[in-house]
């Protein structure tokens, strides 16, 4: 076999990076390999760093693309660069975006598809999912999304989807959270700070490092509900820790990475992972 810097290794049938920076703590490699695995799929998966700028990301999915690179993950901070390059792209008619990730602004997986570089977000559906997963039915639930920034953004539509009866998103900058709920134009969303939650939640997600900072919560004493979800992982939470103490079922968001990931590698392969019992 022959291989070179300047060529994929030619012995694996697929072959996958992930953009991001920093990117040496991604588990997306190891988690790839696993879901190949399973489905008997001979994949070469590599991180992949890039400097922070548009054209670096560009000229690194480019590269990887004309090198035969078969899909592409994107984490922080190109997400939304991922976005801008297939929506230019998609002016000639070169570029594709799914729902989701036009939905969302952001992009985290790329392929190319029809011929087209195709943009796709999966990782509000690989959240909705791993609540599914946990036993969570969203049908006719009141949820609550805290922060407003991208990742509340991804997961919006999933939730809907989902049919939810309420999605309150709540915001430390509440002005944030309103744009949010003004693009959405569902009369199911509602929006507020961190302190003014409705009374009775069904299902609360943090798509904040608000628990991180080891600032006291600003959430009122009162305040409980049946499900929290911490879309971190891997690191202690204050928000599950504040909930678990109310005697909530509590998740982090391993599963999230798992799901969304799964999603992609089904859109890479046309393989679908089997991700009960998963462990990777
Ligand atoms: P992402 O793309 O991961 O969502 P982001 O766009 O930087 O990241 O958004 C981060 C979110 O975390 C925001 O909603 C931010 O609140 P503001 O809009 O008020 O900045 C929220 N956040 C971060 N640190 C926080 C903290 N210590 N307390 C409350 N909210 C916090």
């Amino acid at each position: 076999m022959h291989t070179s810097i300047l060529s994929l290794p030619t012995s694996a049938d697929y072959h996958f990076i992930v953009i991001g920076n920093p990117i040496a703590h991604s588990k997306s490699p190891e988690l790839h390999q696993s879901f190949a695995k399973q489905t008997g799929l001979n994949i070469h998966y590599a991180r992949q760093l890039c400097p922070n700028d548009f054209d670096s990301f560009v000229a690194v999915a480019a590269s990887f693309f004309n090198g035969g690179g078969t899909g592409l993950n994107i984490t922080v901070p190109f997400k939304e660069m991922a976005f801008e390059l297939c929506q230019t792209l998609s002016q000639t008619n070169q570029g594709n975006l799914s729902e989701y990730a036009l939905v969302a602004g952001a992009v985290n997986t790329l392929a190319i598809k029809d011929g087209k570089l195709y943009g796709d977000n999966t990782d509000g559906r690989g959240l909705v999912a791993d609540l599914r997963s946990k036993g969570v039915d969203l049908d006719s639930k009141n949820v609550v999304i805290l922060g407003a920034g991208g990742a509340t953004r991804g997961a919006i539509l999933p939730l809907l989807n989902a049919n939810v009866k309420s999605l309150h998103i709540a915001n430390r900058t509440v002005e944030k959270a309103e744009n949010l709920a003004k693009m959405f134009d569902d009369n199911r969303i509602t929006f507020s700070n961190l302190t003014d939650l409705p009374n009775n939640v069904d299902v609360i997600i943090n798509a904040t490092s608000i628990g991180l900072s080891g600032e006291k919560l600003p959430f009122n004493d009162d305040l409980t509900t049946d499900f929290a979800y911490d879309m971190m992982y891997g690191k202690p939470s204050a928000f599950l820790d504040f909930f678990k103490a109310k005697n909530a079922n509590i998740s982090d968001g391993l599963g999230m990475l798992v799901n969304q990931g799964a999603l992609s590698f089904e859109l890479w392969t046309g393989e679908k992972v089997n991700l009960t019992d998963f462990t990777f």
